[in-house]
C-alpha cells in the first residue's frame, strides 16, 4: 500500500496548514495567516501535479481508460484552483467574512475528494499497479517541484 499511504499523509499534511491558516484568520492574524495558507496552496498544487503528471497517467495508462475516475479527480482539482484563487484574495483583502466562508466550502469539496482517492483510486492503484512501476511511480512524484 505504498501509494496509498504516500498520498494520505501529504492529504494530512495539506489539512493541518489549512486550519492553521484559518486559525489565524480568526484571530484576525493575516499576515501570519497569508504566509500560512501559501504552504497550504503550494504543497496542495504540488500534490496534484503528482497525481495529474505521474500517479494519474500511470493508472490511465494500465487500465486503457482516461475516461474514468482519474477524469472526475482532475475536474475536482480544477474545482479547488479556484477556490484557492478566490481565498488568496479574500486573505490578502484581510476580509475574514469572506476567507472563512470560502474555507468552509473548501474543506467539504477537499474532505470529499480526499476521500474518493483514499478508498477508492489510491486503493485501486495499489491493487492493479505492479510493485516496480509503484516504485518508480512513487519516485517520480517525490521529485517533482512545483
Ligand atoms: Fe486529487
Ligand atoms: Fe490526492
Amino acid at each position: 500500500m505504498i501509494i496509498s499511504s504516500y498520498m494520505r499523509t501529504e492529504h494530512r499534511a495539506c489539512d493541518e496548514l489549512f486550519s492553521t491558516a484559518e486559525k489565524s484568520v480568526i484571530d484576525g492574524n493575516f499576515e501570519q495567516a497569508e504566509e500560512q495558507f501559501l504552504l497550504f496552496a503550494n504543497d496542495t498544487l504540488r500534490h496534484f501535479k503528482k497525481e495529474e503528471e505521474s500517479l494519474f497517467p500511470t493508472f490511465e495508462e494500465l487500465t486503457g481508460s482516461t475516461e474514468g475516475p482519474t477524469r472526475i479527480m482532475k475536474f475536482e482539482h480544477e474545482q479547488v484552483r479556484g477556490l484557492i484563487g478566490k481565498m488568496a484574495e479574500a486573505v490578502e483583502n484581510k476580509d475574514s467574512d469572506a476567507y472563512l466562508s470560502l474555507a468552509e466550502s473548501m474543506m467539504i469539496l477537499l474532505q470529499q475528494h480526499n476521500m474518493k482517492e483514499e478508498q477508492m483510486l489510491y486503493a485501486m492503484c495499489d491493487r492493479t499497479i505492479p510493485q516496480d512501476l509503484k516504485e518508480s511511480t512513487l519516485e517520480a512524484m517525490k521529485a517533482i517541484k512545483l
